[in-house]
């Protein structure tokens, strides 16, 4: 997609749809009897298609309401645009210009290149007339310039979330851990450092948990350094980023039902997360130096696959008696958060993780759960979401529900029964954190959205986490 910015009094492109945003109460000029005629009040998600009406430059004009003028935030002007271009995205104009708004033009840039995502990669016989057909967007704004300042860092931070939703879309055939892994290699493009660790340097390591889980399968699994080095200070202490990268949950020996089982190609959303969020951090240079880890393994039933009932060591010295082998997540963060704090001593920790269903039980489709051993860091993430409009509740972490991961036999147990079942798989990580400032943001719920709520998510992968960890490090840990 093409973005271009213009000032009001400049042309539309030709052969364009017009957008023209409409704020609630507003009536826009002359255009009295086609309102009249519609039930279009300019209230959020409004649109109203007027085609060729004589006296407008426009094969086509889509008025988008945008609520409350004193209300149009960051948000709502993403929202508006990205309304704009998903009615006139299959009309067969090339083009589109958004009018109206103003000073939150780059915001709207932003909403339409996330609206415009799409995973087309493994279709082959799509009929034209049912592609987009839009591939360029003038956008008018109050003032060009800064507008298309603003975007060029937006449009990084979109490229980490398109980056994440491509890794997330990918089937599980094409996206095992070492292919997962070469992707991220290639983002040494952008001035990323990568290191790639096989099985052979975990074992070294001790990493018995999360090598434990790829073991009934034929992928080697992978644990992914990434680094970003954008602080002034090169030896600056560094934020740490986790995530679960299971790039295919079968459950191994304990598992799954079929039914639906192709969704857990995405149990990898959380280290697509910390990739997407590498990827936005270093496309806009950030001011920082920051750790991605992410943890590969691919989780299969096999004559070698690890077993209910076995003990496992992991790269802590804690033992973990394995209950269920659909619990594996946990298996695998385990052994990189205590990674993570051993090497990097980072001033915090946050993982990413489709760890539980439970969390969708608890809090339904469109708020993930954010659990943390410290809370200045849990209200900056909870600030940092609200900003970015990706929902999220903070959830608790009692002492006392330890002893449901009490095992008779070992350190621990992997499962703590369905009371409480997000909670107690945070309460296991917890374990492994050594007392670093901690967070841990159960993403099983908003990883993945079909159908789709919002006017810039698509169907399918969200790239739910990115924006919100990256403005997380803007607000507080730059230079
Ligand atoms: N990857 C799943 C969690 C999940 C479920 C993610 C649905 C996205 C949608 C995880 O590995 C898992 O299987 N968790 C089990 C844990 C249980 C065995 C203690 C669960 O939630 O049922
Ligand atoms: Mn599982
Ligand atoms: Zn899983």
């Amino acid at each position: 997609m093409e973005f271009v910015f213009a000032a009001a009094a400049d042309a539309a492109p030709a052969k364009a749809a017009i957008a023209r945003i409409v704020f609630e109460g507003e009536a826009p000029e002359g255009l009295a009897r086609a309102l009249a005629a519609s039930r279009f009040t300019g209230k959020k998600g409004q649109t109203l298609d007027i085609l060729a009406p004589d006296g407008v430059a426009a094969d086509r004009l889509v008025l988008v309401g945008a609520g409350k003028r004193d209300a149009f935030d960051t948000t709502a002007a993403e929202h508006a645009a990205a309304a704009a271009y998903n009615a006139v995205k299959a009309s067969g104009l090339a083009a589109l210009r958004i009018e109206g708004l103003g000073a939150r033009a780059a915001d709207g840039a932003l909403g339409v290149k996330l609206a415009s995502y799409r995973f087309d990669r493994y279709r082959t016989k799509e009929p034209a007339e049912k592609k987009p057909s839009i591939s360029s967007v003038q956008v008018v704004a109050d003032d060009v310039d800064a507008a298309r300042a603003v975007f060029a860092t937006l449009s990084a931070i979109g490229d980490g979330v398109i980056f994440t939703r491509d890794l997330v879309s990918e089937p599980p055939n094409v996206l095992f851990p070492v292919e997962f892994a070469a992707r991220v290699k290639a983002l040494e493009a952008l001035g990323l450092v990568v290191e790639v660790l096989g099985q052979e340097e975990m074992t070294r390591l001790g990493m018995g948990s999360l090598l434990a889980v790829g073991q009934g399968s034929i992928r080697e699994s992978q644990l992914v350094v990434i680094r970003w080095n954008g602080a002034a200070d090169p030896a600056a202490q560094p934020v740490a980023f986790i995530g679960k990268g299971v790039c295919f949950d079968t459950g191994g020996i304990s598992i799954k039902p079929a039914d639906g089982m192709e969704d857990m190609k995405w149990d990898m959303g959380g280290a697509g997360a910390v990739a997407g969020l590498m990827h936005a951090l270093a496309g806009r240079k950030a001011k920082v130096n920051a750790v991605g880890i992410l943890g590969l393994v691919e989780n299969m039933p096999d004559g070698n696959a690890y077993r209910p009932g076995d003990v496992l060591t992991s790269m802590s010295g804690q033992t973990i008696e394995v209950i269920n082998t659909d619990a594996e997540g946990r298996l695998v963060l385990a052994d990189a958060l205590w990674y993570c704090q051993d090497r990097f001593k980072p001033k915090f920790m946050i993982d990413l993780a489709t760890l539980t269903g439970a969390i969708i039980i608890s809090l339904g489709n469109d708020m993930a759960g954010c659990f943390s051993n410290d809370d200045a860091l849990a209200g900056r993430i909870l600030d940092a979401a609200k900003a970015e409009d990706e929902g999220m509740w903070r959830m608790p972490l009692p002492d006392a529900y330890n002893k449901q991961i009490d095992s008779m036999i070992a350190d621990m147990k992997n499962t703590g029964g369905r009371p409480g079942g997000s909670i107690t798989a945070a309460l296991f990580l917890k374990r492994f954190v050594n007392g670093v400032p901690w967070a841990h943001l159960d993403i099983a719920n908003t990883a993945w959205k079909k159908p789709s709520t919002v006017p810039t998510v698509p169907d399918g992968a969200v790239g739910y986490g990115v924006r919100l960890l990256n403005r997380l490090v803007a607000d507080h840990y730059e230079d």
